[in-house]
């Protein structure tokens, strides 16, 4: 379970990067909205990274701090960055359930119910990037669709923030 805890870290500290690094690839293309929706998603990684972080030196576990692989510069598109972050979500989902069942298996209860926060997390994030990416295809792909899909995750990056994350 550690382990499996351990490399969690691993992909919370690498989405927090790949979401820094679309943020910076989002500002210097021009969609500032998408920049500010980005940073701040980074920032929320960050947070998912340490709630592990803690657990487990709670535990008396001392959490493995792991160097992270360097993520994506650029994108095809502002699509091809949603995509991208959907597909990550997809496989953070994927080790969360892998890590659900190693916790049944182990009858380790404590791990499982402090699971059960990042399941439901996890519904939630592919769920934005599902609607985010619907907007494609009901707004358009030209640049006025796209500066328009710009203000809605604008719109996102400063709503206020879920006090649950
Ligand atoms: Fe913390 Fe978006 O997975």
């Amino acid at each position: 379970m550690k382990k499996s805890l351990d490399n969690q870290i691993v992909l919370e500290a690498s989405a927090s990067n790949s979401y820094l690094a679309m943020a910076c690839w989002c500002e210097v293309t021009g969609y500032q909205g998408s920049a500010n929706y980005f940073y701040m998603q980074s920032d929320e990684e960050r947070t998912h990274m340490l709630k592990i972080v803690h657990y487990l030196n709670n535990l008396g576990e001392v959490a493995n701090i792991p160097a992270i692989k360097a993520p994506l510069h650029s994108y095809k598109s502002l699509e091809d960055l949603i995509k991208t972050a959907l597909k990550s979500e997809q496989s953070v989902t994927k080790a969360i359930h892998a890590m659900v069942e190693i916790a049944q298996k182990e009858k380790d209860h404590s791990t499982y119910v402090f699971l059960e926060w990042f399941v439901n997390e996890q519904v939630h994030e592919e769920t934005k990037f599902e609607t985010l990416l619907q907007k494609f295809d009901l707004i358009g792909r030209d640049k006025l669709a796209i500066n328009e899909i710009d203000k809605i995750l604008a719109a996102d990056a400063s709503a206020p923030v879920d006090p649950a994350i």
